[in-house]
């Protein structure tokens, strides 16, 4: 789907959930082929805990200390991060198999870290500029929703 159209209806279901997190989560999940999986973390003191995601399989990872993996690191930081392969990247905490990529974006509001929004590709260097800009805007959406 366009990334402008996609903006667009991700705004109505912002106006007219009752349940935005998973309902975001789900129509990023049906509308792009290549978000494998998708999950948001919250941050609960020093941890990360995964609330709604969508995806073939469920994810050990339902709990990550802020500082481990590439959630913990875009959590510590507060920047997203961009893995274009994940088997290169020393810090990757594996959940799936299939995984080749993966993109994490901080959803911040005044300047503290609220959560994160997390998206696995089964396709190797999935996620463009375009993709950070498009997940950026989104995270600043839900940071009103959290
Ligand atoms: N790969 C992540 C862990 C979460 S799973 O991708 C769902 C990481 O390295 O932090």
């Amino acid at each position: 789907m366009d990334y402008k159209i996609a903006i667009h209806k991700i705004k109505i279901i912002i106006s007219k959930s009752t349940n935005i997190l998973n309902d975001i989560v789900e129509f990023l999940y049906k509308n792009f082929e290549k978000y494998n999986w998708i999950g948001i973390y919250i941050v609960k003191g020093n941890d990360l805990i995964l609330g709604p995601w969508y995806g073939k399989q469920a994810t050990e990872h339902t709990q990550i200390p802020i500082g481990k993996g590439i959630c913990g690191s875009a959590a510590k930081t507060g920047k997203t991060e961009i893995i274009p392969d994940v088997n290169t990247d020393s810090r990757y905490l594996a959940c799936f198999f299939s995984t080749k990529s993966e993109i994490v974006v901080p959803i911040k509001k005044d300047g503290k870290i609220l959560g994160e929004i997390d998206i696995d590709s089964d396709i190797k260097n999935a996620f463009s500029s375009d993709d950070k800009k498009f997940l950026e805007k989104i995270a600043d959406m839900l940071s009103m929703h959290i």
